[in-house]
């Protein structure tokens, strides 16, 4: 059995619609209260960490996914204030800001919070949403990307630790630039990134304390966090894994069963098609069939009751090596009440 404490946290609903594509799903909306609410609860349930993605398009189809989200950043400067002890991590694109401004962001997150400050560094992929703004280079492609990303964090370190700060990079030319006050996380805010292809692997994995993992199936997964401890082994550095899963919990198995079938049934086959374009899948003539292959949940799912849940939870570290899990709901409030008083004194226990 794995060793050592498992960090657990909550994906926020930044974006309508969560991580189910479906019309059966109660409505998450997207907006401040309903992430909020979620964030107080999982601090109050005793999650480590709670995170927002950075979105800004959705993928369409009748329930527009994602279509309605907050900015990552100051939804988590609000969450900052009003919560005392998780873990606050806020997404930011290289693509979008100047790292001197996005240092500044975060170190002023980390003193709102009290030392509580994470970023995950997203270097972008879809390329309607910065098309949209005027922010997509096609020239630079998706390795040229993570370059960028590389110059832009490397920034944003160099001015968390040194008083000034030169950078002639191909993307940015930082001259004598100060960044003061420092954070106050030591030795600084938490670095996340959920890179996936070999380059996005390679710059996860250097650079940051965390990465994210993902995959069709837990051998998938199994397999990619495999892939991450050799690249982190060949660097001299060890790294957390995390992966996301959806909890679905209900009174029987049989229950949690047949309300993950109710959510399939409904799946948004327009959303569903919206995000694999967004993916870079054309549409073709098979569309219906690719979407129902897809299914509607957009990660795996432990289902059942929180007894069941908890074993698959476990199954499911075991099975892919895994430092922590990043959980979402279709409904948060009771998802992460479930798993507060069900799951996690369990999962606790078994990690001790
Ligand atoms: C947990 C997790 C969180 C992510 N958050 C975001 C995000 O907030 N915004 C975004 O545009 N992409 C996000 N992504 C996508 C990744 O940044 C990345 O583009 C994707 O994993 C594909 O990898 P690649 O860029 O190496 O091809 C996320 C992925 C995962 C697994």
């Amino acid at each position: 059995m794995g060793k050592g404490y498992k960090d657990i946290g909550v994906f926020l609903p930044v974006a309508n619609g969560g991580w189910i594509i479906s019309k059966n799903t109660p409505r998450l909306d997207g907006m401040y209260k309903q992430n909020l609410d979620a964030a107080l609860i999982a601090e109050e349930e005793g999650l480590d960490f709670v995170m927002s993605m950075g979105k800004w398009r959705g993928f369409g189809g009748e329930t527009n996914h994602w279509g309605t989200s907050m900015e990552s950043v100051t939804m988590m400067a609000g969450i900052a204030q009003a919560t005392n002890r998780v873990k606050i991590w806020a997404t930011m694109h290289t693509l979008l800001h100047n790292p001197v401004v996005v240092a500044k962001m975060i170190t002023t997150l980390d003193y709102i919070s009290n030392g509580r400050a994470g970023l995950n560094v997203v270097a972008g992929a879809y390329r309607g949403e910065f098309a949209q703004m005027g922010e997509w280079d096609d020239a630079i492609g998706h390795d040229g990307r993570y370059a960028l990303a590389e110059e832009w964090l490397t920034v944003i370190k160099r001015l968390w630790s040194e008083p000034r700060v030169d950078f002639q990079g191909k993307f940015f030319n930082i001259s004598d630039c100060v960044s003061d006050p420092k954070p106050m996380s030591r030795p600084r805010p938490d670095i996340i990134c959920a890179g996936m292809s070999p380059r996005g692997f390679e710059f996860s994995v250097r650079e940051s304390d965390a990465v994210f993992i993902g995959g069709r199936s837990w051998d998938e997964i199994r397999d990619a966090a495999k892939r991450a401890r050799e690249v982190a082994e060949r660097m001299e550095k060890t790294i957390k894994i995390y992966c996301m899963l959806n909890v679905v919990c209900a009174d029987s198995d049989a229950e949690a069963e047949k309300i993950v079938k109710h959510y399939q049934e409904g799946i948004d086959e327009g959303a569903v098609l919206g995000m694999m374009e967004s993916w870079g899948i054309p549409k073709d003539k098979d569309t219906s069939m690719a979407a129902r292959r897809i299914g509607a949940f957009m990660n795996q799912v432990a289902a059942g009751t929180p007894e069941t849940c908890h074993e698959k939870m476990h199954q499911f570290i075991e099975h892919c090596d895994l430092d922590g899990l990043m959980l979402t709901f279709a409904d948060y409030i009771q998802g992460l009440r479930a798993v507060g008083k069900g799951i996690l004194p369990k999962l606790r226990k078994t990690y001790a």
